[in-house]
Formats: structure tokens, sequence, C-alpha cells
């Protein structure tokens, strides 16, 4: 059976205090009950981990946002999985788009993300999606398939069962335009094909996929009764923990 997952994405948000207030109050809420078979994780900003890991202990997952393409050395600024894993997460995001667009990271830079990620003990959580102009030119399974077969299709049987995949299409990301139930679904069942050709049947069951853009209490349920949706990667909605909370509860 496959995990269901809401993450909490909360990107260049909170300092310090404002994100253990966040976590204590998400973890407070958990304690009251719900959430009952869904894997929680939280993704703060690097500098928050150590502290809110002391916070959540193992109740609630913990991811950075990002880590290095190389493993140690000259690269002033960049952390590295390994760090992240020494400092208690279990999960890295990899590939957001955020990254992919301002920063320009590659295919072949995420999948050394990926890589990095794995061999230190840390499960990727890997994002993928298209932009606007791909969509209204329908060519977005193309997009994904590539970002897929470069940022991934690398990696043995074995590897890729530590996965987690989020299809988050560029332009519902922080718009408050969310991809239809149908739009979401049609992608998501896309990649668990692709994932049953590549491996097999199996693999392609096991593997969570979230999806992630203005995911909200109000569209959670619709979106999460799906198939082939097993839960969120949210952004916004995730700073509030009410509105995270209720989003854990929409299945
Ligand atoms: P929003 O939920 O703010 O649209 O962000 C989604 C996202 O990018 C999560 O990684």
């Amino acid at each position: 059976m496959r995990r269901k997952i809401v993450a909490g994405n909360w990107k260049l948000n909170t300092t310090l205090t404002e994100g253990m207030d966040l976590a204590r109050s998400v973890i407070d809420l958990l304690k009251k009950g719900g959430g009952g078979n869904v894997s929680v994780i939280i993704a703060p900003p690097f500098t928050h981990l150590t502290e809110i890991k002391k916070i959540i202990g193992d109740e609630i997952g913990l991811a950075a946002q990002n880590c290095a393409a190389e493993k140690s050395g000259a690269f002033t600024g960049e952390v590295s999985a390994e760090m992240i894993r020494s400092a208690g997460a279990g999960y890295v995001i990899t590939g957001h788009s955020e990254r992919r667009h301002y920063f320009n990271e590659s295919d072949k830079d995420v999948a050394s993300k990926v890589r990095n990620a794995i061999e230190s003990g840390l499960q990727p959580l890997f994002c993928c999606g298209e932009k606007l102009h791909e969509r209204e030119r329908s060519i977005y399974t193309e997009v994904i398939k590539k970002q897929i077969q470069l940022g991934l299709f690398d990696l043995p049987k074995d590897d890729f069962s530590k996965v987690i995949i989020a299809y988050e299409p560029v332009w519902a990301i922080g718009t408050g335009k969310n991809a239809t139930p149908e739009q979401a679904q049609e992608i998501h069942q896309y990649i668990r094909h692709l994932v049953e050709e590549k491996y097999d049947r199996n693999v392609a069951n096991n593997l969570t996929i979230l999806y992630g853009g203005s995911c909200k209490p109000s569209n959670a349920g619709e979106l999460f009764s799906n198939n082939d949706i097993d839960g969120g990667l949210i952004g916004g909605a995730s700073l509030s923990a009410e509105d995270f909370y209720s989003i854990i509860n929409s299945f």
C-alpha cells in the first residue's frame, strides 16, 4: 500500500521563532486527533531544521527545501544532503520549479541532487510540472516525461522506490488557480504509467504522487479523492497551522 502524504513547503518564510511556533501549532493540532493514516512532512528553511526537529521528534517528517548537487568542497553557500541528514531531516525537496526557473537548475543538477539525497539516506521529494505556455500548447506530458526521465530514471529500482514525486504545474503555484482534479489525475496517472513502463507495476503502484499548486482546504478533498493523487505538497496554506491541519484531514 502506498503512503498518503501531506507535506508543507514553507519556502522563504518564517524567522526561526515563527517557524518553531508554527511547528508547535501543527503538532498540537495533530495531538487532538485526525491525520490518522497520513504521513505529515514539513519543509522549513535550512536554518530551522535542528530546532524544529527537537519540537517534532518523529511525529512528523522533516524535509529540507533543496540540497547541493555536489557532496562537499569549495561551494560557498551550499548545503549538502549529508549535512541535512545530520541535522535530523529525513527528506529533501529536489527540482522545485522555483529552483529550476529562478536559480537555473538543470535536469542534470536535479539528478545529482536526487542521487546525493538517496546516498545520504534522505528520501527525495522530486518535483515536476509544466509552465502555462507548455500547457496551452498541449505539450505538458512531454515536458513532464523529460523531467522524470532525466531526473530519476537513471536510478536503479531499489533507489527509485525511495522517491516521492510531486506534480506541481507552474501556472498553479502561488496563483490561487489550482489544476482541476481531472487535470491533476490525468498527469498523476500518466506518471504512474511512465514508472510502470520503466520499472514495473509494483514499483508504480507503491509510488506516492503528490499534487502541488494552490492546494488549500477548499479544494484538497476533491483533489485527494482521485485514485492516483496520494496527497499534496502545500505552499502558502502550510503557513497556517489550521489550514494545513484541515488539508491533512481532507482524505
Ligand atoms: P502554493 O501552495 O503556494 O501554490 O505552492 C505550491 C508549492 O510550490 C509547493 O511546493
